[in-house]
This record gives C-alpha cells, structure tokens and sequence, in this order.
C-alpha cells in the first residue's frame, strides 16, 4: 500500500477495447525531461486505464498496417500553436497530438489520459486547448520545520526538521501538478523567517536544485518567498533600505549566487510591509520603490518579482471606525500604477479583506491598468471549513474572474485582465494558496481535492464551467455510475452555498473563532486590532463603507460605485458588507433583514444534514476508506454547522429582541 493516493490520477481500468498502444514522438527529442515524463506518463495511464496486456511502444514510425485494438498515437511539433497550447484529432485508431512545445506536448498528454478516463477519446475527435493564462501556479505556505500556515492537511510534504526533502512524493506533487497545467510553484510560506531565510544561501541550494530538477521535468518553474529584511538577516547590515546603494549591491551578489546554483528559478514572491513582516515603508519608501529595485537586481537574469498587495494596518483601534481595511490596497498601490517594472507582477488576493466566503472583488483589480497584475486565490480553506466542512470554491472563483470591472469599454472583466487580454501584457496570470500536506489523501477532506484540481484547471481555461471541472474531477477520481457521480457533483455544486448560510450572513464575514479561524464567534474579533469588525448592534449590523461611511464603495469605477453606495441597489448578498442595515430592513423577498439571518442560517445546517446524508448512498461504490474519511469530516461539518447556526441565532436575537417569525428553536 502506498502511502498517498494517485488522486485523479488514479488511472484505474476503465476503458475496454485496446489491447496495444503505440505512441510515436515526431520533431521533439526524446531526451528532453518533459517529453521523457509525458512518455512515463501516458505508458503508465494507458495501462492503467486500459488494463490488458498493452505494451507501449516508443518508436519512430507506426509499422504496418493497425489492427483492431490498437491505439496509435503520435505526436507532433506545431510552430502555429500558441505556447503551451496543444490540439488532439482522433480518426479511427489514429491519434494525433500537436503542440509547439513540450510543455504543451505534456499537457495535451494528460489530457488524453482524462478523455481515455471519461471514455471521450472517440472517433472523430477535434481538441483545441490555448492556456488563458501565461502564469498559473501554486503557493505553498509551508514552513522549513515541517508545519504549514494555514494547512488542513498534515505537515508539509516538502520540508521536515528544518531540511528540505526530495522524494517519490515530490514527483507524484509535480505530475499532478502538470496534469491540470500548473506551470510555477512557491515552495515556501509568504511569512519568511528562521530557516526559510537561509534558502537563499548555500545551506540549501543542493537540495532546491534537486527540487527545482523535479519541478523542471514537468515544465514547472519552483519560486522562493523572499525576506525583505535579507540583508539585515544575513548580510549582517544595519538596514534593508531598497535605494541604498550598499543594499543594492547585496542584491546583486546575493542574486547573482542564487541564480547561478538554481539556474531554474522563475524568480521570488514577496510579502512586504504585512502583518509584521519587513518592507520599504520602514525607510519612508513606497512599495514600487522596494518592488523594482528587486526586480532590476534579477532582470539580468530574467527573473520575475512577484509582490503581494496585501498590505494594510493590522494594528487598528476598533473605536477608529473610520479607518477601513478594505480600503488599504487601492490606498496604497492605486497611485503607483505604471511605476513597476516590466518584470514585476502585483499579486492581489480576490477580495479586499482576506478570503472570506464572500467579498467584492477587490477594487484594484482593474483599478491598476498600467501594472502586471497577478489574481490570488485560496484553496486552503483557512475562512471557508478547513478541509472539515466541505466548500467547492470553484463557483466562487468563476464569479470573481466574470467580475466587470469598468476599467475600459470591453475586454474589462477580472479574468480579461490577469491573462493579459485587457492591456496585453504577458507577466500575468493566477496563483491560489494551496491546500495540501503530507496526509495520505494529500488535501485532508477526500472531497477537497476538487479544489486543488479545479484551480489548476481553471487557470488553464477560464471558460469551464464550475460543474464541469466538477464532472471531470468527480468521474477521474472515483469512476462512479453516472447517477452516483451526479450525487458528488451535486455536492459539490450546492457546498458554497450552504456553507455560507450557516456561517456569517450577506458578505459581513469573520465572525470566526480567532487565530484558528474555524467554527464561530460571533464577537471573536470585535474588539481586535484587525480591522474585522461587524459592528452590530441592539437596531442592525454592517459596515457602512458607502461615501457616507469609510468611502471604500467608492474605489471602484462608477458603475460599480453607484450600485455598491446605496442600500438599495447593492446586491443583497454583499449588503452588510456595505452598509450598516436595520433589522427591520426589508430585503427584495419581503423579509426583514433579521428573519433573513434566521432563515439562512436554519436552511443552512438543514442542508448540511442532507448533503451527510446523500454521502450514504455511496457507501460500496467508492473505496471503504475513502467513505469513511469524507463520513467523519461531514460529521464535524454537522458539529460546526449546529454551532454557527446557533451561536449567530442567539446572538442577533438577544441584541435585536426579534423573535423568529417561524417560532424555531433559538437558545435565550
Ligand atoms: C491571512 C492568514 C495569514 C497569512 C496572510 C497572508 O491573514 O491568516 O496566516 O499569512 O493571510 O496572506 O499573508
């Protein structure tokens, strides 16, 4: 038995018919690592999927004529086919792949393996597949001793005891990776302290070289976390000024050994000037100040510099209401746009507080339109269950990538501009904190394992669906009958939403259990220095951020502005995140704002309970411990929800006085 699963890369036998399976590799060298990995790969799939006696022959030329049975595939080189892009014809037994480079070869590959899988590599076949976007990767939070920020999933799988490990594992992470088109990964947490500092120091670079050769041959670049404060860490200088010339200079040398042990390296994410963490504020200069300086000390070794904009004050006073977290990144980064370097990519996460279960998008997203622009997702679900409560986040990250900014006429959603489509710039694209650990499911909860498939998935094409990356996901990894993989995908659809009605009502957020961020508290961070606030009282609840309030509504361009300013016109599910509403308030349905939060959060745990229950139907279809695994979080999930469901019930009932309409059990 092994000790982590395959995933959806399971490759159990599905597929019957196809006894032999040739592959032919034209124009690319079969020595390059990545055509070398996509030859292991579909020799390895073809087996599994196919079962029988295949042999998977590697040749030049198909010989002969093909029998029956037989599955010819070749591949191909095609200059016309954009970068990392790749098309697949079927006709008859033949198959043809065509890409311009390996990477597109690789992924063309597994997706193969998911059509053979899905029983959809037919006759007739027409496939055409251009990534939307240039950069999609993944960041890992996780620290040298082995414990991860925010992880839900055991420790880290790539570091134990302050040493980096390099193992079986770490490929099987990398084939995964590829398989939903992932092409850069940041090994280690934003939060860079102790060990993690010395990263970029021989203590280390034998085994990151390892490391970054294992990523490399799945196409995947490896990035570090960078510690601003390097020079003073390591350097033993007094400061880490970004426009002093002798930290300049400590750069350069610092990058130039860097850069010359891990040749591969795509380049350093930094977290700056955030939540206690180091930055050029503390010298009186701005964030593009430390950004460019950065990243003119790697363009000549045409690195990439990503930095966080997630940047706010973390010590604020919960009388100060108009001081407004929300409003710290357009504050902040708006003014500075077109003043980053060409090689230096802003990251921001979706929403303008921190990966709530639901938000605005956040307003420099399109705000900036002369700065590479990075979008940042969490499928760690630090806000959103912690790998306990089930949350399929996919149709959460659809709604932010459809988001119509107004930043120009057309071509102005979210997703238009971190590929690169808004303003035509090519240093672009996605990143989601990820959700893994060494847990021998890998993501903790069996069934989250659909987020870190989706986002992958996702990066690569925009225009999927949340239900499909669900189907796919759903038939690869358990090969069910269609009727019971409606069940999972059902799920998984409806999960974000329960989710949300039994925890913090109408975009208002936290309410969540301090520093853990699981289960509720409804006060837990009222009174706090974080700038969460929900601001409730004995006639209503909510933020007002209209330009009556701390003005955050109008950050974004007018269209957006105005409907977010009033009351009225705000969408209802981001209402309390606006305003500060009466009880009393009438909502569009008719029902005051009150009866709604009873209502939601009843409904919420209700449909819990049967989403547990539908579980059962699968007992016998899906693996014993796989079952047994997905039955015990749902179990905590009904604990928690009861909790959320409760504790918020009681406490807008005992500070509004309001009875349910519905007279349902509320505790006094
Ligand atoms: C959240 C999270 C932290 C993390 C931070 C970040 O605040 O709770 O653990 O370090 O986000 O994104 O940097």
């Amino acid at each position: 038995m092994s000790e982590w699963t395959q995933l959806w890369l399971d490759y159990r036998k599905v597929c019957d018919g196809i006894e032999k399976v040739n592959v032919i590799v034209r124009d690319f060298s079969k020595e390059n690592r990545v055509i070398k990995s996509l030859l292991d790969e579909i020799t390895r799939g073809m087996k599994g999927l196919t079962g029988a006696e295949i042999s998977v022959a590697i040749k030049d030329e198909f010989e002969g004529k093909s029998e029956d049975g037989t599955l010819n595939v070749a591949i191909q080189k095609n200059d016309e086919i954009l970068a990392e892009g790749y098309r697949i014809f079927r006709k008859g037994s033949e198959v043809l792949l065509e890409a311009a480079d390996e990477k597109g070869a690789l992924y063309g590959t597994y997706h193969i393996l998911r059509m053979t899988a899905r029983g959809e590599l037919i006759d007739g076949l027409e496939k055409k597949c251009d990534p939307d976007n240039p950069l999609r990767m993944m960041n890992h939070w996780d620290n040298m001793d082995g414990s991860i920020e925010r992880g839900y999933s055991g420790r880290s799988f790539f570091y134990k005891n302050n040493e980096v490990i390099v193992d079986d594992r770490t490929r099987d992470y990398a084939r995964f990776m590829a398989s939903i088109g992932i092409n850069g990964v940041v090994i280690n947490n934003v939060n860079v302290k102790e060990a993690a500092s010395y990263m970029i120091t021989d203590r280390y670079f034998d085994k990151l070289k390892e490391m970054s050769d294992v990523f490399a041959d799945y196409g995947i670049k490896m990035y570090l976390s960078l510690n601003f404060a390097s020079p003073i860490e390591l350097g033993g200088m007094k400061v880490c000024d970004p426009l002093d010339p002798e930290v300049i200079k400590w750069w350069e040398d610092k990058c130039k050994e860097v850069f010359t042990a891990l040749p591969d390296l795509g380049g350093f994410l930094v977290k700056a000037d955030s939540e206690g963490r180091p930055g050029p504020f503390t010298y009186g200069r701005t964030q593009a100040d430390g950004a460019n300086m950065l990243a003119d000390v790697v363009k000549p070794y045409d690195k990439l510099i990503i930095w966080r904009c997630f940047v706010y004050n973390c010590t604020q006073d919960w009388r100060d209401t108009k001081t407004d977290r929300a409003r710290a990144g357009y504050d902040y980064f708006k003014d500075l746009d077109g003043k980053y370097h060409e090689n230096v990519i802003l990251q921001i996460k979706n929403g303008p507080m921190d990966f709530q279960i639901r938000e605005p998008v956040s307003p420099l997203l399109g705000g900036l339109t002369k700065t590479n622009q990075m979008l940042e997702v969490q499928i760690a679900q630090e806000y959103t269950g912690q790998q306990i409560d089930l949350c399929y986040l996919i149709p959460l990250f659809k709604e932010v990538l459809d988001f119509k900014t107004y930043c120009q006429k057309d071509k102005d959603t979210v997703a238009d501009i971190i590929s690169g489509r808004a303003f035509g710039n090519k240093n672009c694209g996605m990143a989601a904190v990820i959700n893994t650990g060494n847990d021998k499911n890998w993501t903790g909860n069996d069934l989250a394992a659909a987020n870190l498939y989706g986002f992958g998935r996702l990066a690569y094409d925009m225009s999927l669906s949340a239900e499909e990356i669900a189907r796919e996901w759903v038939a690869q990894t358990f090969a069910l009958e269609k009727a019971d993989e409606d069940i999972i995908v059902k799920m998984l659809i409806e999960s974000r939403d329960i989710y949300e009605k039994y925890t913090c009502p109408l975009g208002i957020g936290w309410m969540v259990t301090p520093n853990t961020h699981y289960g509720p508290s409804v006060d837990g961070y009222e009174y706090s220095r974080w700038g969460t606030y929900h601001r409730a009282d004995h006639l209503g609840l909510g933020v007002d951020r209209s330009d009556k309030g701390t003005g955050y509504a109008m950050q974004y361009y007018p269209e957006n502005a105005s409907k977010y300013n009033e009351m009225e016109k705000c969408p209802e599910e981001l209402l309390l995140f606006f305003h500060h509403v009466p009880y009393s308030y009438k909502l569009k349905d008719g029902r005051t704002l009150i009866q709604y939060i009873y209502d939601s959060h009843f409904e919420g745990e209700s449909r819990a309970e049967e989403m547990a229950e539908s579980w059962e139907k699968l007992k016998g279809k899906i693996s014993d411990e796989s079952f047994k695994r997905v039955k015990n979080r749902f179990e905590r999930q009904l604990y928690n929800a009861k909790e959320w469901r409760d504790q918020v019930n009681t406490y807008f009932y005992r500070k509004s006085g309001i009875a349910d309409e519905k007279g349902r059990k509320i505790y006094e």
